[in-house]
């Protein structure tokens, strides 16, 4: 995919992983919203990257209302929409039966769910209708990647195909891969997923 004067919503961009590919995205020409609970370090990243090519949107990816104010900031603020990466995710560290025979608390998990899964499959969601509105150049459809994918990859994103004239996905089952490496790949419209 051409990345240069592309828009992109990188969720989690305010660090790790998403800081990592809103910088690269950003150096090869495109522009990024931050989609990012962390204010001051999405801010500073923003400042950073340049105000033309960059934003910050404090946005909680599980939220419907938060997680469409991202996806209309790179709409209204840099005129559409070419790709959604998401990186926001938490990954707390509990077991199930801790050492003082302490378990595994409830809250915790359906936090993690409601993060990483649910607020995945929102910001994907509202992406996709973003994206389905794109006027068509060359080849426009899907491609889904996972550094861990496997078969279910390409069931779950099964339900996005009828919005798009094509429908690509390749699964990427190589650990380690260099999120860098793939976003060199892309199609015309994307949703890349760091999450496994
Ligand atoms: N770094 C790795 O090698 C690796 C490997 C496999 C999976 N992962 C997963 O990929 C994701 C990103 O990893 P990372 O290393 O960049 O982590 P990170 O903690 O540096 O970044 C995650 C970002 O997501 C943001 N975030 C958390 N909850 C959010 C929410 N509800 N809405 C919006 N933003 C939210 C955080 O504020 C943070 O800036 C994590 O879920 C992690 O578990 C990371």
């Amino acid at each position: 995919m051409k990345i240069e004067n592309g828009v992109f919503v990188v969720t989690g961009g305010a660090s790790g992983l998403g800081a990592g590919t809103a910088r690269m995205i950003v150096e090869a020409g495109g522009r990024v919203v931050l989609a990012d609970l962390q204010r001051e370090a999405g801010e500073a990243l923003a400042r950073e990257l340049g105000t033309v090519q960059a934003c910050f949107v404090e946005t909680d990816v599980s939220n419907e209302e938060s997680a469409k104010a991202a996806i209309d900031a790179a709409v209204s603020g840099f005129g559409g929409l070419n790709g959604l990466i998401n990186c926001a995710g938490i990954a707390p560290a509990e077991k199930v039966i801790g050492k003082d025979n302490a378990i595994h608390r409830l809250a915790t998990f359906q936090k993690v769910i409601n993060v990483n899964l649910v607020g995945t499959f929102n910001m994907i969601r509202l992406a996709a209708d973003a994206m389905s509105r794109n006027a068509p150049y060359g080849k426009r459809g899907i491609h889904g990647a996972t550094a861990f994918g496997n078969d279910n990859t390409l069931k779950n994103l099964n339900p996005f195909a009828g919005a798009f004239d094509n429908f690509n996905i390749d699964i990427y089952g190589i650990p380690n891969l260099e999120v860098g490496s793939l976003v060199g790949n892309f199609l015309h419209c994307l949703i890349f997923n760091c999450l496994n």
